[in-house]
């Protein structure tokens, strides 16, 4: 079903103590209902994040994953301790592990279904480079980008999965897509699920901007017919911040 999603992905930021501070503030100041908010703090943080706002609306989410069940992988994280700590969205692909840590379509493949099998919610990242869109590519690397993560799940798992795109171009460069822009690559996922899954499917998943967003550009972007919301990169990181952008959201 399509929801509306404000989430706060902290990246490798904050210790527990000021995580916990984050999300007691957000907690406490947070009056809408009518939009999901989502944080995703560092693994680290999950458990004692998890308790700080249990009972409260606001859901938790993880960073990352692998997707082995458990065994001998030193370092990683499996959706089962996810489950366990009460996550309910795992971001997967996004650009950052793709660029730093040689995630592949295939490895992003694997996660997301990892994630739909213990009953929790991908985020699916993809966006395109600066060079793929001077060079007029970006439908066709969004595409690539979609098929590969979405080989093999089937239909009925689709509408469980949010997708979030987030040019890398804008990814904490200040500089957003602009509500047309964002507005045109939504409108044509949709329209690329209406394909490949038939049925509108398109209409049916929730479809979050990420990149740049900020309180005073999220009025804009959430007002877009096929914006469903932000995945919030730096500005998730001060409680003011962040309930300005749910604040501000159409
Ligand atoms: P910024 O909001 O810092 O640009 O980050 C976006 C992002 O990568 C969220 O996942």
């Amino acid at each position: 079903m399509r929801e509306k999603i404000i989430a706060g992905n902290w990246k490798m930021n904050k210790t527990v103590p000021e995580a916990l501070s984050l999300v007691q503030e957000i907690k406490i100041k947070l009056t809408r209902s009518d939009y999901k908010v989502v944080v995703i703090p560092p693994f680290t943080a999950l458990y004692s994040v998890g308790g700080a706002i249990s009972g409260s609306p606001i859901k938790l989410g993880a960073q990352n994953v692998f997707w082995e069940d458990a065994g001998a992988y030193t370092g990683e994280i499996s959706p089962v301790m996810l489950a366990d700590l009460g996550v309910e969205y795992v971001i997967v692909g996004h650009s950052e592990r793709r660029k730093y840590f040689g995630e592949t379509d295939e490895m992003i493949n694997k996660k997301l279904k990892a994630v739909l099998a213990h009953n929790m919610t991908p985020i699916l990242c993809v966006g395109e480079s600066l060079e793929d869109r001077e060079a007029g590519r970006t439908i066709n690397v969004i595409t690539a980008q979609l098929k590969a993560a979405l080989d093999g799940i089937p239909f009925v798992d689709i509408e469980n999965i949010v997708i979030a795109y987030e040019p890398l171009w804008a990814i904490g460069t200040g500089k957003t897509a602009t509500p047309i822009q964002a507005q045109t690559v939504h409108a044509f996922i949709r329209e690329e699920l209406n394909t490949l899954y038939g049925n509108n499917m398109g209409d049916k998943v929730t479809i979050l901007y990420g990149g740049s967003v900020k309180p005073d550009n999220a009025a804009d972007l959430t007002g877009m017919p096929d914006v469903d919301g932000a995945l919030v990169g730096g500005a998730s990181l001060k409680a003011e911040s962040f309930l300005g952008i749910i604040n501000n959201a159409k």
